[in-house]
């Protein structure tokens, strides 16, 4: 199935006004300003090199958009590089006019064009911001923030501390490695793999706690392709959400999270630090670091994860719609030739002149490639299978969905999510109800993978 579609929004302002620099992002509760710049920035010490990296409001992370659950968000975007670019509201399930993918719910942003993004605010938890037009590029280079929805009913935390890991790719001088973007090397393997940790834009930050505090943390994956793995020292930490979405509290100190998953933790402080160290290589390698203050009062403060409310049901599986998705492709996978613009291609020829690599059903994916038209309403089941060499981090707009996960160890676990870390060869059945009408993007967050042909469309008609 091959489609053109364009949704150009007409209902969308782009104003042609020049708005003067503004650097405070929060106007007021719901309405902040975002901009997109180029913007110097070190990695590590003093002497070290600057980067040049691609920002918003020209931070790394970008600013923390946080407001209320129920209220309606409005962010005054202004476009300050030198290419398109626009903003994908991670996690949110949005209106399709404002889900920011560039050339699909919207013209790009030019340089220099201010867009008004606009959206209610249905959903409280932890969602996050990026990029959503080159993003391999442009998310690698800086672009994202985290977006926080915070909660009616009081759940009793002192605080609530957002954490935004990414792992950069930087030179021997510190620098952020361009020369390298778009390898295809990467493309064909995991991803765009780093070799610098940075917590909210730092390396091993320290955030001090209070002594007999309950903390709310929020850690946000930002990166282009590493799936990371953490440990907590001297505490035990409770996961109470998932992608946003609340889960059945359980106790996981040791844990993944992939490209654009989210997990919150509750923790309770005592009287030791907290320590996070990321466990991919041997060696463990200190993340963050949160030194106790001591004090002598106890908090009042009861916490109370009842009122972290499950935000759906599961649906009904009556009459479900079965959408099969193979995957394929990559490097050491069996895929030699696929669709591509209609026309069959060996998959070394598409390699090496399109940079396309992976594929869903035979096809090499895009916006234009539309997996399935469904009707509002229908409970679907999405049978993915992992038929690559290769991990995959598996993404769906506009929509939360069930999954049977075998994240957190051998005995499964029905969650929501909206990003799933796929195995080599797994199966799995992503469940959700089609209530959201548009067009919504199914694609894997390895950024890389996503630019090679792993993602489509699934359309669902009002
Ligand atoms: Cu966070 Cu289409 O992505
Ligand atoms: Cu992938």
């Amino acid at each position: 199935m091959k489609r053109r579609n364009f949704l150009l929004n007409s209902a969308a302002t782009t104003l042609a006004l020049t708005i003067p620099r503004i650097s405070v992002s929060k106007v007021n509760e719901n309405y902040y300003k975002l901009t997109a710049e180029s913007k110097k920035f070190k990695f590590g010490e003093k002497g070290n090199k600057k980067s040049n990296l691609w920002l918003y409001n020209q931070k790394s992370p970008g600013p923390t958009i946080s407001t209320k659950k129920g209220t309606e968000l409005i962010v005054e975007f202004k476009n300050l590089l030198k290419e398109p670019t626009t903003i994908h509201w991670h996690g949110i399930r949005n209106i399709n006019e404002m889900d920011g993918v560039s050339n699909l719910t919207q013209p790009a942003i030019e340089p220099g064009e201010t867009f008004i993004y606009k959206f209610p605010l249905n959903d409280a938890g932890t969602f996050w911001y990026h990029a959503h037009n080159k993003s391999w590029e442009q998310v690698a280079r800086g672009l994202y923030g985290p977006l926080i929805v915070e909660d009616i009913l009081p759940i009793g935390f002192d605080n609530d501390i957002t954490l935004v890991a990414d792992d950069w790719r930087l030179t021997k001088e510190h620098e952020f490695d361009e020369k390298s973007l778009g390898s295809l090397m990467d493309w064909s393997h995991q991803g765009r793999l780093g070799n610098w940790l940075t917590i909210n834009g730092e390396s091993n930050p320290k955030i001090s706690l209070k002594e007999n505090t309950h903390v709310r943390l929020r850690l946000i994956n930002a990166s282009n392709a590493r799936i990371l793995n953490f440990k907590f020292k001297n505490y035990s930490a409770k996961i109470i959400a998932l992608d946003g979405a609340p889960c059945e509290p359980f106790i996981k100190s040791a844990f993944q999270i992939a490209p654009a998953q989210r997990i919150d933790f509750a923790i309770d402080i005592k009287n030791k630090d907290l320590m996070l160290f990321e466990t991919s290589t041997e060696k463990l390698y200190p993340t963050a670091l949160f030194p106790i203050e001591k004090t002598d009062s106890i908090t009042d403060n009861k916490i109370n994860l009842k009122n972290l409310k499950s935000w759906d049901n599961f649906p009904n599986l009556n009459q479900p719609e079965i959408i099969d998705i193979h995957m394929q492709g990559g490097a050491m996978g069996n895929l030699s030739s696929a669709i591509f613009n209609g026309e069959k291609k060996s998959l070394r020829e598409l390699a090496s002149k399109e940079a396309k690599l992976w594929a869903f059903n035979g096809e090499i994916g895009d916006y234009s490639y539309t997996i399935a038209e469904i009707k509002m309403g229908k409970t679907v089941i999405l049978k993915v299978w992992n038929d690559t060499a290769w991990k995959h981090s598996m993404h769906l707009h506009g929509h939360h969905f069930w999954i049977n996960s075998f994240e957190f160890g051998k005995i499964p676990k029905m969650i929501m999510r909206d990003t799933y870390l796929m195995q080599p060869g797994e199966k799995a059945e992503l469940i959700f109800e089609a209530n959201n009408p548009g067009l919504w993007l199914f694609h894997c967050h390895m950024l890389e993978h996503a630019a090679s042909g792993m993602v489509g469309v699934i359309n669902i008609d009002s």
